[in-house]
């Protein structure tokens, strides 16, 4: 059995230049009055890596799990747009959801003892989701389970398919949630913190597995992550969410070099560059604003050194600061601070 078949079968490298995989367009997500996703806008192409980065709270989680229709009840969700390769998933019915979460879109959690069922061995649970999308008979959907064990790295897989999670370390129960998410080939992958719950070297072995599926599988994936360092080496374009919003939106490389919103710059400046600097690392004053005490002007104002009286007036909106690259902040709207008012973070 090859691995190719095991997965999708890899598709030819893009530029990204080709149809859009997922458009998001204006997507609100609320939980009664507090209003946790405020209007946030993408497009995925096949082949590129999306990086989503924000602090705690700032509402990447809430947005990943609204594309994928997986909120509790109490969530109310809106979009002006919300396609995957090219169908409507506004209006799709929840039956034809179940049939695209894992066949087409699928994810990957922080902390894989939640996802995974414990009173179930891994390998079952893959072969279940195999059977769940593909019209193929028990042996040959374990061949496959096994197969994707084997390629997500676990070590002697035809006897780890009869594991419970409980079993297994942290680091291989991200593996298995991983041949998981990928067994049936899914077109989107999102992988929500992906690395955090782990100790850092087993951190840098399950980025480096993904790293190497998104060169062979060339899925349009987001990766969410409250860590630039991740972004730096897995992005092709970031989005910065503060509060809700997005705050920036640039190419990887772009947003490291001419970061365009005073937050982004505070990111960039908490990034250790070495082990010693951890010591003396600069951290952002302050925390991001609960949904229920938001500032009506610029959501970062009150953290942020460069705030003017106008920062607090109204919300700036997300305006081209350079080629392909957005910033929401009034500095980028033409609104020049006096020499003596500018002040370094
Ligand atoms: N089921 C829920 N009901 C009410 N509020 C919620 C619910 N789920 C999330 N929230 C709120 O939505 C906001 C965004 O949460 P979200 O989990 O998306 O943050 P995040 O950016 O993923 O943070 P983290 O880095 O901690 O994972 C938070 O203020 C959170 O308290
Ligand atoms: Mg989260």
């Amino acid at each position: 059995m090859s691995i190719a078949a095991t997965f999708s079968s890899p598709a030819p490298a893009s530029d990204f230049s080709g149809e859009p995989l997922l458009e998001v367009q204006n997507l609100r997500v609320s939980f009664g009055k507090l209003q946790v996703v405020d209007g946030i806008s993408f497009t995925l192409r096949q082949g590129e890596v999306l990086g989503i980065v924000g602090e705690s709270g700032s509402g990447k989680s809430v947005s990943a799990l609204a594309l994928l229709r997986l909120l509790p009840p109490n969530a109310q969700v809106t979009a002006d747009r919300l396609m995957l390769g090219g169908e409507d998933l506004l209006s799709a019915k929840e039956s034809r959801y179940e049939s695209l979460r894992g066949s087409q879109i699928a994810m990957i959690f922080q902390e894989p003892m939640t996802a995974l069922n414990p009173v179930l061995s891994v390998g079952h649970q893959i072969v279940e989701t195999i059977r769940r999308h593909n019209k193929v008979g028990r042996r040959e959907a374990r061949d496959r389970a096994v197969a994707a064990l084997r390629r997500v790295g676990i070590p002697a897989a035809e006897q780890r398919f009869n594991e419970y999670p409980h079993q297994m370390s942290g680091g291989m129960r991200q593996r298995v949630m991983i041949a998981m998410a990928l067994a049936c080939g899914p077109r989107v992958l999102i992988a929500d913190e992906p690395t955090t719950a782990l100790d850092v070297t087993i951190q840098a072995q399950i980025l480096e597995l993904l790293q190497d599926l998104q060169d062979e599988y060339q899925m349009g994936t987001i990766m969410i992550t409250h860590d630039l360092g991740v972004v730096s080496s897995f992005a092709d374009r970031v989005l910065v969410m503060y509060a809700g919003q997005v705050v920036e939106d640039a190419p990887a490389a772009e947003l490291f070099a001419r970061p365009g919103h005073p937050y982004t710059e505070g990111l960039l400046a908490s990034i250790p560059s070495s082990l010693q600097d951890v010591e003396r690392l600069y951290a952002i004053p302050g925390s991001v604003p609960p949904p229920f005490d938001l500032p009506s002007g610029c959501r970062f104002e009150p953290r942020c050194t460069y705030s003017r009286p106008p920062c607090r007036a109204a919300r700036p909106w997300l305006m081209p600061f350079q080629p392909h690259h957005e910033a929401a902040c009034i500095r980028n709207h033409g609104y020049h601070f006096p020499a003596s008012e500018e002040v370094a973070p």
